[in-house]
């Protein structure tokens, strides 16, 4: 790769990919060529920068149409450096061989863990990323309203079927181990209730809830469950595989106990791809360009972060994850539990 004395940024996507990905590559693209700067795209994630470097610039032209591109042009991974010998060291040498000055590193938490573990002067901007949006240092990540729309898409969809069939159709979502998308996603898409990971499942009170919507003629229902939802215990007199999705264990239990037909649907993958959302984009957008902003200032250890409408600066020990679902806007989904 050419040696000049331009200052150059490597760019990598790392964990679980995400809409919204190729707004940011492209945005960096672009600033960095407003500022002076180069640009290196580093594929699959960290694994690009473990071993042989898998590296390549990135100019203007690489980056034309893929706006509205879902995935990652430069590929991710989730390969952990950390558990590879010497993994951390090859990374630091490989930034060195491609003659970066700072590394700018869109993802979640497993992703920013590992950046966090180089060595405290290590150049590196953080951008966050994850359908999860659990990441402390920003209201909103990267990918999240993306999902939020598809998931949304998904209950309308189920509205007509379920309708048609009298059924209760469940939906499970992705959020690992918490539940933004389930509630965001089931607000909007109007479910008649929803669990997450963060409070208890009382399957009873969904019963009841389906049987009182019985009673008023209202023969379907919609429940959402994120992945990571744990049922209670006063259900676990009735029998179900032990490997069942947590969708389907909700199913058979709302068959069982509410009498209602029932239906599950697990969303998988699919609330991960397709088209970006306009606020993605323009979130992807404005993250990259102010992450390249900063690099010119020569900062580095630092996260781009939304509040309120405002794009921020935090520092990058503050961008991890763990963060719980917004309980107002679950307890404002709650008041349609009816
Ligand atoms: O973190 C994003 C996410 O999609 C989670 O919601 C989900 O638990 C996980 O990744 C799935 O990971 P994989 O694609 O490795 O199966």
């Amino acid at each position: 790769m050419k040696n000049n004395n331009k200052k150059r940024i490597g760019i990598l996507t790392g964990g679980g990919d995400c809409p919204g990905l190729n707004a940011v590559i492209r945005s960096v693209v672009k600033k960095a060529e407003q500022v002076g700067f180069e640009v290196v795209g580093i594929e699959d994630g960290w694994q690009g920068l473990v071993g042989k470097v898998q590296a390549r610039e990135l100019k203007e032209k690489n980056v034309r149409g893929i706006m509205d591109k879902g995935g990652t042009m430069l590929g991710s991974s989730i390969i952990n450096p950390l558990k590879i010998k010497d993994g951390k060291k090859q990374i630091v040498s490989n930034f060195k061989k491609l003659n970066l000055s700072v590394l700018i590193v869109v993802g979640g938490d497993g992703t920013f863990a590992i950046g966090k573990s180089l060595p405290k002067t290590f150049p590196i901007i953080a951008i966050p990323k994850t359908i999860d949006n659990d990441v402390f240092g920003t209201d909103f990540c990267i990918g999240f309203w993306s999902a939020v729309e598809t998931a949304t898409q998904a209950l309308d969809h189920l509205r007509t079927t379920a309708s048609s069939h009298h059924r209760a159709m469940v939906l499970e979502v992705m959020g690992r181990d918490f539940g933004w998308i389930a509630s965001y996603a089931g607000l909007a898409g109007g479910a008649d209730y929803i669990f997450v990971p963060e409070f208890e499942i009382d399957v009873d009170k969904v019963c009841k809830t389906i049987e009182k919507r019985t009673k008023k003629g209202k023969r379907f229902s919609l429940v959402v469950v994120s992945e990571g939802a744990k049922l209670n215990k006063k259900v676990s007199g009735i029998k179900i595989k032990d490997n069942a999705s947590v969708g389907e264990k909700l199913s058979k239990l709302i068959k069982a106990k509410a009498g209602i037909e029932t239906r599950s649907v697990n969303l998988g993958h699919i609330v991960r791809g397709g088209v970006p959302s306009a606020f993605d984009r323009v979130l992807g957008a404005r993250m990259g360009a102010e992450a390249v902003k900063e690099a010119s200032k020569g900062h580095s250890q630092v996260g781009i972060g939304l509040k309120g409408d405002k794009i921020i600066v935090v520092p990058f020990s503050r961008m991890k994850g763990g963060k719980k679902v917004n309980s107002e806007v679950y307890k404002t989904a709650s008041v349609f539990f009816n």
